[in-house]
Formats: structure tokens, sequence, C-alpha cells
């Protein structure tokens, strides 16, 4: 782990480097798009803007249908995928 890491930086890097079937959203990665939202440590956060501090559990967010692991399409329809 990289001091100052987001929970995103990590998703992304496991994404690279380790398995490249990991399913997330991920777009601006400024907090703007809100692509990246999840619940960390059972709380909506976004994932771009949370520091890892330790222990991480993530789960999809609850605010759309979910596609695969920690990927989901809005309501809307829209789909914001790392990959
Ligand atoms: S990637 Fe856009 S809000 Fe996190």
């Amino acid at each position: 782990m990289v001091p100052g890491e987001s929970v995103l930086n990590v998703l992304e890097r496991i994404f690279e480097t380790q398995d490249e079937s990991l399913a997330f959203g991920g777009g601006c990665g400024r907090g703007r798009c809100g692509a990246c939202g999840m619940k960390i440590n059972g709380r909506y956060r976004l994932a771009c803007g949370e520091v890892v501090k330790g222990d991480l559990i993530l789960e999809p967010s609850s605010k759309g249908r979910l596609i695969k692991d920690l990927l989901v399409v809005e309501e809307s329809g829209e789909v914001h995928q790392n990959a």
C-alpha cells in the first residue's frame, strides 16, 4: 500500500497487476462523476476520494443493478467501467 493512496488507485493496481477480470466503476478520478461509488467498510463512498487507512471491506453500490464484482449500472442505464 502506498501512503495516501485512494481505494480506486488500489483497485486499478490490482486490475493491472493481478486480476484483469476485476470489474469496478471508474471515470474522472476527482470525485466529480460518481462512477466509482461503492460501499467502503459499510458506508457509501467514492473510491477515488477515499484514502486507504487499513483493512477494507468493499461492496458494490446498492444504487443500481449489479453487473459484476463492484461494477453497477446506474438507474439511468449508464455504466462507467474500469476497462
Ligand atoms: S472516478 Fe469520478 S467520482 Fe470517482
